[in-house]
């Protein structure tokens, strides 16, 4: 049995009006049936009033996929937490590898960001993980540590609690290569092991999901991992039936 308690879809730059009512239309018919897993969608900015509209009620949440860590003011093309919070949104995804390689999202901004969103108690969905480099490297867990250090820096216990962590090897995003269940179970072990020395009972708490090519045929078998809490989804998060079926997976 799974018992996987947070499944969250990143459509990445994806979507339509259209996708969001038919996504929230195949999630309302599910979700009930789902038990306690929880179910966030992360649409672009453009999207999510139409998804809060939708989708809103408890068991399915509406996530972002980035954040400007400044409260208001002269940032061309931000949008920040509080614009967030007034479309009801519940989690948003920090530092996710294509924002780290292609946006400038390195670690101190990512620090940045993981402060502010719990600060404002929403959930932030921190993104850490190696590339194929230092995968081959044998420097997987060298990596995550250092991420996890880096962007945990300023948190109290208190802000911990409105955290979620995604591992996410780069080699295995939107590539059909998934990281076996058991090589994700080891380094979500190490994960859970560090939450807990740097927050003692919080970090117990805290949920570490998998992202990297799960699929409504792989998932199960990644969400029985003991450590694996749930999943972060990219392209399988975009086919209604594929989604279901992983959320399906997850319980
Ligand atoms: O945020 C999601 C991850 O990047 C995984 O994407 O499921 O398409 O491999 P993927």
């Amino acid at each position: 049995m799974a018992n996987a308690s947070l499944v969250i879809g990143n459509w990445k730059m994806n979507g339509s009006q259209a996708l969001t009512r038919s996504m929230a239309d195949a999630l309302r018919a599910a979700v009930p049936s789902c038990g306690d897993t929880k179910v966030v969608v992360c649409p672009p900015y453009t999207l999510l009033a139409e998804l809060t509209r939708h989708c809103y009620y408890d068991g399915i949440a509406v996530g972002a996929q980035n954040v400007n860590a400044n409260e208001n003011g002269a940032h061309t093309g931000e949008v920040s937490l509080t614009m967030l919070k007034e479309l009801a949104v519940e989690y948003v995804i920090v530092g996710h590898s294509e924002r780290r390689a292609m946006y400038g999202d390195d670690n101190s901004a990512v620090a940045a960001k993981v402060t502010a969103v719990t600060q404002a108690k929403l959930n932030a969905v921190l993104c850490v993980g190696e590339d194929k480099q230092q995968y081959d490297a044998g420097n997987t867990w060298q990596v995550v540590e250092q991420q996890l250090q880096a962007a945990c820096a300023e948190l109290t216990p208190e802000q911990a609690a409105k955290l979620v962590v995604a591992y996410e090897p780069i080699w295995a995003i939107g590539t059909g290569e998934t990281a076996t269940p058991a090589q994700a179970e080891e380094v979500h072990a190490n994960i859970r092991q560090w939450l807990v020395k740097r927050f003692a009972a919080i970090g117990e708490k805290i949920e570490i999901l998998y992202g990297g090519s799960v699929k409504a045929d792989n998932a199960a078998e990644l969400f029985a991992q003991q450590h694996i809490d749930g999943g972060l989804i990219g392209g399988a998060s975009l086919k209604e039936d594929q989604f279901v079926a992983i959320v399906q997976a997850a319980q």
